[in-house]
């Protein structure tokens, strides 16, 4: 499932119009469904009310979400006005979208772990990951937004300072958690298709058919990729579970 936010904006609406052209049905972020309306082909598409302002609204936004373009800003070619401000929407509003989209994946092992007798070591557990704490991601950005003459037109892909097999982010959720679990290699189709069941019947799956779609690749960029680039080294998956819990 891919989110649209800023879908009523230029950018947006004409995304919209693409990928609706192209038969997908992409979820919109809107905050107002009048205006929505008036712009937007509203039955192509899934429309959810909220404000990147308001974390709450952004939680049913980003269920089951594996793609988010993320387009709701104010421009500079915008005055600011009442709930349009540069700092609050194209910062806070971007951490909020960023901290909400953070959550389901760990939280959906650690509820899989709390539900499950066994753990499906998905794809033999051995898929990398390079978890990244949020608040680093975060800083990141605005480092981003502050240097601009520097980072103008760049693209930066970051990660965490250490990979992960999945095998080793269980264990580590396993430690944190104080739980023991037994751990069964299992294959992704198979896993794929108990995720699919635990979407079609659960309000709240643990696992998605999105999450699944993570394990097909390794995902991981360069170890230094954020100290390379922005001075300083984002806390490892591990210290931050020690320190935080699930
Ligand atoms: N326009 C260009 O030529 C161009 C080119 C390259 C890159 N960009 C970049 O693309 C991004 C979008 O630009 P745009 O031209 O599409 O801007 P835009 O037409 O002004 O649209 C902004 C969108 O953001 C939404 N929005 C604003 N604040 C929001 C909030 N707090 N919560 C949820 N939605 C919110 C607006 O919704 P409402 O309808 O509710 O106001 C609108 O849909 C910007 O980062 C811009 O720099 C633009």
């Amino acid at each position: 499932m891919i989110l649209i936010t800023g879908a009523t904006g230029y950018i947006g609406r004409h995304l919209v119009a693409r990928m609706v052209a192209q038969g997908e049905r992409p979820r919109v972020l809107v905050r107002d469904l009048k205006r929505a309306a008036q712009i937007l082909p509203t039955d192509k598409v899934e429309l959810v009310q909220g404000d990147t302002l308001d974390p709450k609204a952004l939680k049913a936004a980003v269920q089951g979400v594996d793609t988010i373009v993320h387009a709701a800003f104010i421009t500079a070619d915008h005055k600011e006005s009442t709930g349009n401000h540069y700092e609050d929407t194209n910062v806070r509003g971007t951490g909020n979208l960023i901290r909400a989209a953070d959550a389901p994946f760990i939280k959906g092992l650690t509820d899989l772990i709390r539900t499950a007798p066994v753990v499906p070591l998905i794809g033999g557990g051995k898929t990398m990951f390079q978890p990244i704490y949020v608040e680093d991601v975060v800083t990141v950005i605005m480092k981003v937004l502050e240097d601009p003459a520097r980072t103008n037109g760049k693209t930066y892909t970051i990660g965490g300072p250490a990979y992960y097999s999945f095998s080793q982010v269980i264990d580590v959720l396993l430690d944190t958690m104080h739980a023991s679990r037994i751990k069964a290699p299992a294959p992704t189709a198979l896993v794929g298709v108990g995720a699919a069941v635990m979407e079609a019947v659960l309000p709240k799956p643990p696992l998605t058919k999105a999450a699944m779609t993570l394990f097909s690749f390794d995902n991981t960029t360069d170890k230094q990729s954020v100290e390379r680039d922005f001075g300083f080294v984002p806390v490892s998956f591990r210290e931050y579970m020690q320190k935080h819990g699930v």
